[in-house]
């Protein structure tokens, strides 16, 4: 029994509680949103977006300063863009701010409450990101899948050097979404895109219709009264999309149980030592066999994350490996001397290789510099799970946070001459104490914190080699608009942004490539 005394106690604690609750609710009733262009009825701020959505808000925020507040239709975005407000955000507020927003198309393509890139910050996500870091792209299976990936890019440089024989053009936007794709399909599934192999391609096409669909504005998403209405045909293409890829995955798992239900009948377990597990689906396979496993696996949720891990993976390494050749085109004592340090680790008697990496800090300066002015995703997308308190101002719950890093990585307060391609920055001065681990908020192309990227440890053991080998064996004659060869040095190609999930170059990189060292005895192909 409690005695009267503690009861009194009880009731003067909590009444205590409560006014002080009352009183920190009321003082953030008072705050205000962070400052806001002027609204319109219905639309909101709507407006005022342009397709290249990261443009239209950091010219807003110059406008209306670092941290903007917008409604577009029904949902409530801030934007911020400074280092310091990226971090209050990512990391002072971090658990408030670890989770996503999912849209229609997100919701029906990545199979409703399966995914894991768009997953609350809760039980599921927690087991898949420990599954993802501590197997699938662990190290050690990052690892055990080198010489994959150097097949990979040894057939791709074999294509190049053919086409330079030939003097022929080569579409190298295509083929860098091929390799890309090719080297994440065969990790996952042991599946790559090439004339005969019929499931590889479609998942190729397919991967770029996802990505393609996330990244459109659909109207019925933002305009409560439309959302039944489907004006763009969003729902029937996301449908459509994803009764494809679930089509094609259950054929490929189906295949796999197959052969997985056969060696174990013939007394040979695929999974019991680490050496003998093969792919991501093997894994993710066994996983979901597990009896005593804290999450049940299900199919959908194998599914999802394949899905997950194939749009995640291809564009991005693509399209930055692309932003960087291009830079390089433009500048060509940038180019010279990214060569020069190739040759003298390679001593021009073989192709530049992953192990290769560590001697390569030029080529790691030039990454660093590359995803500062083309970071391939280029906002840091989250949405808040409750109200927020963030330089004073009120930031209501289940809004969405756009910490705008490709706005940062423009911004001359803080960089010194921010359109200039200069990879030397980040090997001198203050400058080389910079990484693009999440850790310094100026960076963070891969964000940061819980939510930052699972894939880095493997986009940067791909993309030092790829740019290393590319610019080894090839220079580039290009075309411009009207077919016209532009030469390195002399004239620059356009740099203009396509808009999308990602940033692409607007215009597909098509040129010939000229050989300045013949490869082939080097190739393993
Ligand atoms: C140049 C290559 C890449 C870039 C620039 C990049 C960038 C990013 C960024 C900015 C995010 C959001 C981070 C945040 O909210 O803080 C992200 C999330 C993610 N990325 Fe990457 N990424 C790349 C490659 C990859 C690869 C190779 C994979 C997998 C194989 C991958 C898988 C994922 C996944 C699954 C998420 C969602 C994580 C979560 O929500 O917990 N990415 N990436």
């Amino acid at each position: 029994m409690i005695d009267h005394q503690t009861l009194l106690l009880i009731v003067l604690v909590a009444i205590l509680l409560k006014l002080l609750f009352d009183r920190r609710n009321k003082e953030k009733s008072y705050l205000k949103h962070p400052p806001s262009p002027p609204t319109l009825p219905i639309i909101g701020h709507l407006h005022l977006l342009k397709p290249l959505l990261h443009q239209a808000f950091r010219d807003l925020s110059l406008q209306y300063g670092p941290l903007i507040y917008l409604k577009l239709g029904s949902t409530q975005f801030v934007v911020a863009s400074t280092p310091p407000l990226a971090k209050e955000f990512l990391k002072t507020n971090e658990l408030t701010y670890s989770s996503r927003k999912v849209n229609m198309a997100i919701d029906m393509v990545t199979y409703h409450n399966a995914t894991f890139a768009f997953a609350p910050y809760d039980t599921y996500w927690k087991f898949m990101k420990k599954l993802s870091t501590t197997q699938l792209l662990g190290n050690k299976t990052i690892e055990k899948f080198t010489p994959i990936r150097t097949k990979e890019l040894h057939e791709f440089i074999q294509i190049l050097v053919r086409k330079s024989k030939a003097q022929e053009s080569v579409n190298l936007t295509e083929a860098l979404l091929r390799l890309s794709n090719n080297i994440i399909s065969q990790m996952m599934l042991s599946i790559k895109s090439s004339g005969t192999a019929k499931q590889a391609e479609e998942i190729k096409g397919l991967i770029r219709e996802v990505t393609r669909i996330l990244g459109e504005f659909n109207v019925s998403d933002f305009l409560v009264f439309f959302r039944k209405l489907d004006l763009q045909g969003f729902e029937k293409r996301a449908r459509d999309i994803h009764r494809r890829y679930d089509a094609l995955l259950e054929s490929v798992i189906f295949d796999r149980k197959e052969k997985r239900r056969k060696s174990k009948g013939e007394g040979c377990d695929d999974n019991d030592g680490d050496e003998k597990i093969k792919d991501f689906l093997d894994i993710l396979l066994y996983v979901s066999e597990q009896k005593e496993s804290e999450i049940k696996l299900t199919k959908n949720h194998v599914k999802s994350l394949i899905l997950d891990y194939l749009t995640a993976a291809t564009d991005t390494t693509a399209i930055s490996v692309e932003w960087a050749i291009a830079e390089l085109f433009n500048n060509p004592k940038v180019l010279k001397k990214a060569q020069e340090e190739v040759d003298k680790v390679t001593k021009k008697e073989r192709l530049v290789c992953e192990a290769d990496s560590p001697n390569l800090p030029y080529i790691h300066a030039i990454i660093k510099e590359t995803m500062r002015l083309h970071p391939p995703i280029p906002m840091i997308m989250r949405k808040g799970i409750e109200d927020c308190v963030i330089n004073g101002n009120m930031i209501p719950k289940g809004s969405v946070t756009c910490v705008n890093i490709w706005a940062m990585g423009r911004d001359p307060q803080i960089w010194k001459n921010p359109l200039k391609f200069k990879p030397k920055r980040f090997l001198e001065g203050e400058g080389s104490t910079i990484e693009i681990k999440g850790q310094n908020f100026e960076m963070l192309p891969f964000g940061t914190g819980r939510r930052g990227c699972p894939g880095m440890p493997l986009a940067m053991r791909e993309l030092p080699t790829i740019i290393g080998a590319l610019i080894q064996c090839f220079e580039w004659k290009i075309f411009g608009f009207k077919g016209e060869i532009l030469d390195c040095g002399k004239s620059k190609i356009n740099m203009d942004e396509r808009p999308g999930l990602t940033v692409p170059r607007a215009n597909n990189f098509i040129g010939v490539p000229v050989a300045r060292l013949n490869p082939i005895p080097f190739l393993l192909v």
